[in-house]
């Protein structure tokens, strides 16, 4: 309404110009009294935010070093990135770096605010395309493909214990020369949950952050499983049982959550959104560009076995979001791989009721989205087939599919209201911004 009233005074440089003021005179606030925390905004984040700012501000070379750009495009980029609304100007020595002149020169100030390259946020809600093309590549479907028809032809020709998770679980060498985490479910839900998370990904059009997966059925004298007869003989498997077989992933680290999620006992979580993103580098933008769609995938699967168990943890453990984030790494390059989705879709459904005081608060914590994943969770609200999608896709990928089964009727619901629920979410996120 309001907007539209300013618009009609054909005056849109008026609305611009206030806009832009009301920022900087925000921003000029939270510097000035850098100790009152606004609502929702505790103490600890509001300091750190400042010093993040301040790190960014003199010492880009650093961070740029850490993402490993290599072109003086990508530098560019990256500068881009640091400038945001209300944010000193960039050091003179910005334009120059791309070989290109600065443009004309329009006062600083009068530039609106939306039109910066800079901006890491574009239609309110969703990551820039600048900043979506610097995260690292996970594991290409080309690659995925291949490494899946190399696995399933394979024998298994070692398995050792530790290194995968469980006691129940090992570590298996193929003869291609791979490695594997072979998961033993102590109950079946968990390996179907694996692979129908497994899959949902790929829907989502996210499964490049997971490892490659694949179901096995676990039989001695089969070929696949005959080199290692012995080692089955004292693993207490049950024969026949089928197994899910992830790519062993070398060199992956810890990954803590970010800041805005390093919420304290009985403290609200921050939010994701666009707003929030000051003193922020590259290198945390890209991370929170994955944590968006990691947040998405987890509240959809009801997965509680990641951020979500570190919050429940906070009960006895107040510094636990400042540890390791369960099944969560980082891979050499960066990219994060969200490990181990066994929790996913089947028994993390069956205890909704326990888990979704914390799934929900997560996602309403989310208010950017990566546009491509956005778009898959309208597409499957509007066409409410997101299960019978997942069925196809499952069935289409995995041979094994049919032993495990699928979703009951009443999970295949679950699955829906949750799309829905997101789909709900993310406008609401829009009417929010749109409303600022
Ligand atoms: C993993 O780290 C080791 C030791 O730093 C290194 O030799 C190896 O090449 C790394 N492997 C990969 C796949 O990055």
């Amino acid at each position: 309404m309001r907007r539209a009233g300013l618009a009609g005074l054909g005056s849109v440089a008026v609305l611009w110009l206030l806009a832009l003021a009301s920022l900087l005179g925000l921003w000029s606030q939270r510097l000035a009294a850098p100790g009152v925390p606004g609502p929702g905004f505790p103490r600890e984040a509001a300091g750190s935010r400042l010093g993040n700012l301040r790190r960014a501000a003199v010492a880009p070379g650093e961070s740029r070093r850490r993402l490993g750009l290599a072109s003086q495009a990508a530098q560019k980029t990256f500068r881009a990135l640091l400038t945001l609304p209300g944010q000193p100007p960039e050091p003179p020595d910005a334009a120059s770096e791309s070989g290109q002149e600065p443009p004309p020169a329009l006062p600083r100030r009068q530039r609106p605010a939306a039109e910066l390259p800079a901006s890491p946020v574009r239609g309110g809600i969703f990551w820039s395309r600048a900043l979506e093309a610097q995260v690292p590549p996970g594991f290409s479907a080309e690659e995925t493909a291949s490494w899946l028809r190399a696995a399933r032809a394979a024998r298994v020709v070692s398995l050792e214990r530790g290194g995968c998770g469980r006691s129940s679980n090992r570590l298996a060498r193929l003869s291609d020369g791979s490695r594997a985490c072979v998961r033993y479910g102590i109950n079946p839900e968990q390996i179907q949950g694996e692979a129908l998370s497994y899959h949902l990904a790929e829907l989502l059009g996210i499964q490049e952050r997971l490892p490659p997966l694949a179901l096995s059925r676990v039989e001695a004298r089969g070929g696949q499983w005959a080199p290692v007869r012995e080692e089955l003989r004292g693993s207490h498997w049950a024969e026949g049982a089928v197994v899910s077989l992830a790519r062993w992933v070398d060199n992956l680290t810890d990954v803590v959550a970010p800041a805005l999620w390093r919420a304290e006992a009985g403290r609200r979580l921050q939010t994701l959104a666009a707003g929030e993103l000051r003193g922020l580098g590259p290198a945390q933008l890209v991370e929170l560009v994955q944590w968006s769609d990691l947040i998405l995938f987890d509240y959809l699967t009801a997965n509680f076995d990641r951020l979500v168990s570190n919050l429940f943890s906070l009960q006895w453990d107040p510094r636990v979001m400042h540890r390791a984030t369960s099944n969560l790494l980082r891979a050499p390059n960066g990219g994060l791989v969200f490990l181990d989705n066994e929790a996913g879709l089947v028994h993390g459904y069956r205890l909704l009721a326990m888990w979704d005081q914390y799934n929900e608060p997560l996602l309403r914590s989310v208010c950017l989205f990566r546009e491509a994943t956005a778009q898959r969770v309208r597409e499957l609200h509007r066409l409410r087939n997101a299960a019978a999608e997942l069925r196809r896709l499952y069935r289409t990928r995995e041979p094994l599919a049919e032993t495990l089964g699928f979703l009951s009727d009443q999970q295949a619901q679950l699955l829906q209201d949750r799309v829905d629920l997101v789909h709900k979410h993310i406008l609401h996120c829009k009417a929010k911004a749109a409303s600022l």
